[in-house]
């Protein structure tokens, strides 16, 4: 038996557009992108530039894109990228720097998604010329594939405090900046300050149907529009999507603490379920990785079993473990259902003896 999806864990990517932001986009001026002259693109990137302290924004399509085209901006072809051993351009980009421009990533043993300065310092090349050139260090706020961890502000002063002194750059991947800056109170251009690039998510918690916006000085925006363009992400009539994050900025950041306690409540119930394993205070933000081992099911089946079964959707990280990520189409009670689902899936495996919702996401809301 296979249910429609009732309650859907699976990412913060699954949101969509509510009423009032489609009737924003319907109103969105527009113009051509490409040249500059969509007022509502244009308005999105200072709103974005401004948020984020920088001199200048420029929207993209995508946040892989962002991080592809920082990486083409901040390194040439031979150059070396130090990143977080589970950092999402490492594993969900295609091996983007290096089949784009010939750029290698090193991965750093990380904590949860975050590493040391002393970490960065340990593994930087000799300046020779047998060497790849270590040229960037990215990091990822917050750690996707370390249980939405945020980098403290202390952390990444330190790692651009040793970047910088050995001429090296660092970009932040901040496909959820705007969660950290709800978890911790630390405002958006605080985190940003002693970075060199940064972006952040339209499209996860936020809750637009599409977009990111990457952010720095003037000279290294202009080059990125030269990527931009290279990429295939340069648009025409933009606004009508860009709208779209210009709602998501003024209405969705400060509901993003709803998203946090619906997590944590999650996390809560998950630790007091026999077989789950996982860790409640480590629950930062929205995102909850917990591991199935103890249970009589592997990662599959038991991500298997809760969809068929429940229609609740979860994501298979490993083995045997599995990823939560709650977002705006996720409320209290989808929270309850979720962890019904959960007891029984490992009490009974695939038998089911609650009556499954019916309910389709878009209903929801
Ligand atoms: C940490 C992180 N970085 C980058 C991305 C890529 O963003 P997009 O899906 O907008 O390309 C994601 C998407 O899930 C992500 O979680």
């Amino acid at each position: 038996m296979k249910t429609a999806i009732a309650v859907d864990l699976y990412s913060d990517t699954v949101t969509r557009p509510t009423p009032a932001m489609r009737q924003f986009m319907c109103q969105a001026e527009v113009g051509d992108e490409q040249l500059g002259e969509d007022p509502t693109v244009n308005r999105l990137q200072a709103m974005v530039a401004d948020l984020l302290g920088k001199e200048a924004a420029l929207y993209l399509p995508s946040g892989t894109m962002c991080n592809q085209v920082a990486y083409a901006v901040h390194c040439q072809s031979g150059d070396e990228i130090l990143m977080d051993k589970t950092a999402h351009p490492l594993h969900f980009e295609g091996g983007g720097p290096t089949p784009l421009k010939g750029i290698l990533v090193r991965a750093l043993d990380g904590e949860r998604g975050v590493f040391t300065a002393r970490q960065v310092q340990d593994a930087l090349r000799a300046k020779n010329r047998y060497n790849p050139r270590s040229r960037l260090i990215s990091i990822e706020q917050t750690a996707n594939l370390g249980g939405g961890r945020c980098w403290s502000l202390a952390s990444i002063h330190e790692i651009c405090d040793i970047a910088h002194a050995h001429g090296l750059a660092v970009h932040m991947d901040g496909a959820r900046l705007m969660n950290a800056v709800v978890a911790t109170g630390v405002a958006a251009r605080d985190y940003a300050c002693p970075l060199d690039s940064l972006w952040l998510d339209l499209s996860k918690g936020l809750g637009a149907p599409v977009g990111a916006v990457l952010a720095g000085s003037h000279d290294f925006i202009q080059e990125a529009w030269r990527y931009k363009q290279l990429f295939g992400g340069a648009m025409r009539q933009a606004g009508i999507i860009a709208a779209a994050g210009i709602y998501a900025l003024e209405h969705h950041v400060e509901r993003l603490a709803e998203d946090h306690m619906h997590a944590k409540l999650l996390a809560e119930g998950l630790a007091r379920i026999p077989g789950i394993g996982l860790r409640p205070h480590e629950v930062e933000t929205n995102i909850i990785l917990f591991d199935v081992a103890e249970t009589a099911l592997t990662g599959q089946q038991f991500v298997e079993h809760a969809r068929n079964m429940y229609g609740v959707r979860f994501s298979q990280m490993g083995p045997t473990l599995v990823r939560a990520i709650t977002h705006l189409g996720i409320s209290r009670a989808d929270i309850e259902y979720a962890l019904q689902t959960v007891e029984q899936v490992t009490k009974t495996g695939p038998q089911s003896t609650i009556v499954p919702r019916e309910i389709a996401f878009e209903q929801a809301y």
